[in-house]
Parts: structure tokens; sequence; C-alpha cells
């Protein structure tokens, strides 16, 4: 007995030692210490032996399955060890190597040049001093017209072709709508600003598009002039073009401003000079603004008689177009990546 417990001692040793595999080690335990394994097997049996022999055998057995048992271990975890500096030796990456000089081309997203333009602005307008504010695309016709002093079947709802939903709703055709979502939520004075998606019903051209850009804003305190809304008005063209821009006003209809203007800067092109792009004017129609009339404020629950303001919009695709000699708007909305990847 005692000599076949040598023999399986010194098997396993040999073919533990000589394994190069996890799973031929798992084997090996199976077959000697598993549930019918060899050595198992003999302890179970101890009971049938003479009282003498149970237990030297009894001992032995259990010195050699300690025995086995320390050789499997110490041989998984030197394979182990050596699967890693395999992997490390076979694998390896080279963490110095440069991805810009490397074979493969790592592209990187970029933004678009709306999304560019539009950050700048709100970097300007931030600085000093408006809040960003959010709104639907999807609006009313109180926020979008009515509550901006363009009641139902007035002839100013013509001036902006709209996109109605069957519910009565419509695609808001323009940022102006945040005016009135702005006053409900702010006490003033504030001044807030609100960039976004508008909508129009409209025939498109190179200079028409129905679906474009515009930044809204909109400050509210005590006499408020038209010069702060100048002032503002050139920090931000400033802003954007990193020089002086010389601004002007015309006189303009829009209903929820009294007075209303529209806002041109000199052609920068032609220096006011008169060329194509300008259409021989020297200047470039930038955005419409005015004073915020007494009933829009009124709808957002501030008493005119002691808060004034002043707003305005500018619409971003055109601005962008003119900042890159972009002489087609549908190139915005077209999704033709080639016309991305330009800028
Ligand atoms: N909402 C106007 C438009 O889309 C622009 C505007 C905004 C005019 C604020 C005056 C004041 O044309």
């Amino acid at each position: 007995m005692e000599e076949k417990l040598n023999k399986i001692k010194q098997d396993a040793i040999e073919r533990i030692n000589s394994s190069k595999l996890l799973d031929e080690i798992e084997e090996i335990r199976v077959n000697i210490l598993g549930r019918k394994g060899l050595l198992t097997q003999i302890l179970r049996s101890l009971g049938e032996l003479a009282p003498e022999l149970r237990n030297t055998i009894g001992k032995k057995s259990n010195e050699i399955k300690k025995i086995i048992e320390d050789a499997i271990d110490s041989k998984k975890s030197e394979l182990a060890k050596s699967g890693f500096s395999e992997i490390a030796s076979n694998e390896w990456i080279d963490v110095t190597l440069n991805p810009e000089t490397s074979i493969r081309e790592i592209k990187s997203g970029f933004l678009h040049p709306i999304s560019k333009t539009q950050y700048e602005i709100e970097d300007i307008l931030t600085s000093m001093g408006f809040q960003i504010l959010d709104g639907p695309e999807p609006e009313t016709e109180y926020y979008n017209f009515e509550a901006l002093n363009i009641p139902k079947f007035h002839p100013a709802r013509d001036l902006q072709d709209t996109f109605w939903t069957e519910d009565g709703n419509l695609m808001r055709t323009h940022t102006s709508a945040i005016q009135i979502r702005g006053m409900e939520k702010m006490t003033p004075p504030f001044r807030i600003m609100a960039p976004g998606r508008v909508f129009r019903y409209e025939a498109t051209d190179a200079s028409h598009e129905h679906t474009f850009y515009q930044v809204e804003g909109m400050m509210v305190d005590k006499d408020i002039s038209v010069s702060h809304l100048i002032y503002v008005m050139e920090q931000v063209l400033k802003g954007i073009f990193k020089r002086e821009i010389k601004v002007r006003l015309r006189p303009a209809y829009y209903p929820f401003v009294e007075p209303g203007f529209d806002l041109d800067f000199n052609c920068m092109i032609c220096e006011g000079k008169g060329c194509r792009v300008c259409k021989h004017t020297g200047w470039i129609e930038f955005l419409g603004c005015g004073l915020v009339h007494p009933n829009v404020l009124r709808a957002g629950n501030i008493d005119p008689e002691i808060w004034s303001g002043f707003a305005f919009g500018m619409g971003l695709n055109r601005l962008i177009m003119m900042q890159n000699g972009i002489n087609d708007i549908r190139h915005f909305m077209s999704g033709d990546i080639r016309f991305i990847h330009q800028f």
C-alpha cells in the first residue's frame, strides 16, 4: 500500500512539473484529488484496513495529498506569471508612439461653423452678464405671436411664413418666443440670450432656407435706451470680427418693439465703398432690434411704467456666410460632408 502511495506521488509530481497548461494541471488534480481521484479512493477505503495500518497509511496519504496540492498551487502561479510575460512580449504596444505621425490616421470631430459662431457669441454676451436660456422648437401660438404683440388675424403674422402643426401649434418662426418665456422666469433687472433653430415655411433659394439659426437677446432694466442697444451690438460685432465695426440703424417694423430697427454694419469686403456683397450700399444687414414694446413687457408680467428694455434677434447663417465667403445658405442643411470639411 505504501508503495502504491509513493508511486501516485511520484507520477503526480512528474506530470505536474512537466505540464505547460493550466488545463492540464486541473486534469491532474481531478484524477488524483477529485471525488473519484486515486488518492481520494484510498482515503475513503481506510476503514477497511487493519487498525495498525490504518494510522500509518492515513497519515502518509494526507502528507502526500498536501505535497501534491502544494505542487499544483506553485505550478499554477508559475504558469500564470509566464502567461503574462508571454503576452507582454508578444502583444506589446509602443506607448511612446505619436498619433500625429503614426501611419494610422486618427480622425477627430470638430465643431460645425454654426456651433462655433454661436459659442463665440455666447461667450461675448455672457461676459456682459447675459444669461443663456433655451426654449422648445415646437411652440404655441401664444409664445410665438400673441404675447409678442401679434394678435390673431393681424396682418403682421403674414410677415413670417409658418409651419403649423395639426394640433394648432407651430414650429417657432423666431427665437423671440423666448423673450416671453424668459420674462416669466426672471425678475428685472436681467439680461438674457437664447440661441436656437427657427423655421419658416419658405421657398428656398441661395439666400433663403426653411430652417436657420438665430440668437435672441433681451435686456430689461430701468431707463434703457437705444444707445445701450447700439453699444451691446458693437461689442458683439467687435468680438466676432476682432476689430472695430461701424453700425447704423434703419427704422423697421417688428410688432414687439417700439421703436424698431434693422441694424446694419459696414461692409468689410469693400470697407464701405460699395461692392457686390453689400449690393453697393456699403452696409450689411445684420439683425432686427428695438426697444421692447410695453404690451410685450406686460405679457411678461413686467410693469412698463417702471422697467424698459431692448431686444434683438440676429440670424447666424448669413453672418457665417459673410465670414467665410459661403455663397449658398442651403449648404448648411445639405448634409454634404464635403461642405463641413472645409471648416
Ligand atoms: N424676431 C425678429 C425676426 O426673426 C427679429 C427681432 C428680434 C426684431 C428682436 C426685433 C427684436 O425677424
